[in-house]
């Protein structure tokens, strides 16, 4: 089938190289011509695991194309998805200016039908703005042709989006009940027909509920993360283990044990944001959506909760103190840096005085990129890129983990003991057992594991 993907980022290009790979004729586009330059010449603008060999098999096949080509792009595909970003704007609704240029460049060149797929994040009732959008563009050139809006929203987990999208647990489709609309629904059932030979994974709904799933779905797992961070806090004052409550609270069938981590807050391109663009669309309906907003007060306040363990252990004064970080992007195998709280943590040691040598196995370029918009040039002299991880703990006071890497598991506790200066260690994400850390004789501080009863 001949596919249009608009958008090359983070979900266009993983959907594109996917489609491709199914065996279908995709053709990219997008308006940064640096991007499409990197992309034709054998270049991925991020880190994906797999991805770099799809995208390069399917080139080489001549079933993916890049391009800024805004018309051979219309006339392209049946299928056109519009994956560009929706970034929160001032007051965090989703900002939809670049799906409506998407959807406007459609409608400038298309002649025959066409199926629009959002497969952005979108709040409630983008579908018919895009609709509105595009016949606006027809009416201009008073040309009739046929056209169906659909749904598809994505489900993929950065650091794993190869997978996922190849794998899909579910995949949600919102089409109109009407001609144009079961049109779409034939096109895009032949199209997901690969991944539904097992078993159906298909959900078809209509449009503004399949928009809705999306923002539920990652609401509903924030929210998870935020509830077990909050229990994971007092689990720390009243001596409970809240990695034993997790596995005795997950065996439950009705909760499941996934996304139930406690650990140092949640970040990434789409919590952060979905949850706010949901809190937005309730106020716009003069509704409060009180847990959400808890969810995210929360999550606010953990991405502090490593740095004032660390003051509540070394006190308010760190000039003179130095820290070893491990791990920085928002979570691993991605070098993705967007509301990682590593960042939080950087501003809490640093803006105190302290000193840090930092690493991480693929965001260290990012980091450094990032950094420089958070900090000032003082703190930013504050900061060694360390080689490697053990390189990073020379001479600290403690080692501080933030993501939770596969190379940090199992590391070599007796050198990490020989190269910090004292054998602290404060960890984000639970990678240890308290009880081994007190046998190897590690003073261990991990998030709702600290076991002290209360006197
Ligand atoms: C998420 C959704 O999982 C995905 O379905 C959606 O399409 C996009 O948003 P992603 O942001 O890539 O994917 O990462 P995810 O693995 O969900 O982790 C998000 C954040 O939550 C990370 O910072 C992670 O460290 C944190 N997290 C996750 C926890 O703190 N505890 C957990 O139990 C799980």
């Amino acid at each position: 089938m001949k596919i249009t993907i608009i958008g090359t980022g983070y979900v266009g290009l993983v959907t594109g190289a996917c489609l491709a790979e199914l065996g279908n004729d995709v053709f990219c586009l997008d308006l940064d011509a640096k991007k499409i330059d990197l992309l034709n010449s054998g270049g991925i603008p991020i880190h994906e695991p797999g991805l770099e060999e799809v995208v390069a098999r399917n080139r080489a096949a001549g079933r993916l194309t890049f391009s800024t080509d805004v018309e051979a792009a219309a006339h392209h595909g049946v299928l056109q998805f519009i994956a560009v970003g929706t970034p929160p704007d001032e007051d965090g609704s989703a900002d939809l200016q670049y799906v409506l240029a998407a959807a406007r460049g459609i409608g400038r060149h298309m002649k025959e039908y066409k199926v629009i797929v959002d497969k952005s994040t979108v709040p409630v009732g983008t579908a018919e703005k895009v609709r509105a959008a595009i016949q606006a563009e027809l009416d201009l050139r008073a040309t009739y042709a046929t056209f169906s809006v659909a749904s598809n929203p994505e489900f993929l987990k950065e650091g794993a989006a190869v997978e996922d999208f190849m794998r899909p647990d579910r995949i949600v489709i919102g089409v109109d009940a009407t001609p144009e609309g079961e049109r779409a629904r034939d096109l895009l059932r032949s199209l997901y027909a690969p991944f539904n030979r097992n078993r159906e994974r298909t959900y078809w709904m209509d449009v503004r509920s399949a928009e809705f799933t999306k923002y539920a779905a990652n609401a509903m797992l924030a929210t998870r993360i935020s509830f077990m961070n909050e229990l994971a806090n007092l689990a720390d004052k009243v001596g409970v283990d809240i990695e034993a409550v997790r596995r005795g609270v997950g065996s439950d069938p009705r909760i499941g044990y996934s996304f139930l981590y406690a650990g140092c807050g949640y970040g990434g391109s789409c919590f952060p944001k979905d949850v706010q663009a949901l809190e937005r669309t309730a106020r716009h309906h003069d509704q409060e959506l009180l847990i959400l907003r808890a969810v995210e007060a929360v999550n606010d306040r953990q991405k502090h909760i490593l740095g004032n363990k660390i003051v509540k252990r070394f006190g308010n004064d760190l000039a003179g103190r130095h820290f070893a970080i491990w791990g920085l992007a928002f979570k691993p195998n991605t070098d993705d840096m967007r509301e990682a709280s590593a960042r939080v943590l950087l501003a809490d040691l640093l803006s105190r005085g302290a000193t840090v040598a930092v690493y991480d196995p693929v965001a260290m370029a990012e980091a450094q990129r990032v950094l420089q918009l958070d900090l000032t040039s003082a703190q930013l002299a504050n900061i060694r890129y360390a080689e490697n991880p053990s390189d990073a703990l020379v001479d600290a006071d403690a080692l501080v983990i933030v993501t939770e890497w596969k190379a940090f598991r199992s590391p070599d506790f007796e050198l990490i003991k020989k190269r910090l200066k004292q054998p602290v260690i404060f960890d984000g994400r639970n990678l240890y057992e308290p009880d081994t850390m007190f046998d190897a004789g590690i003073e261990y501080h991990g998030i709702g594991r600290s076991l002290q009863v209360p006197a």
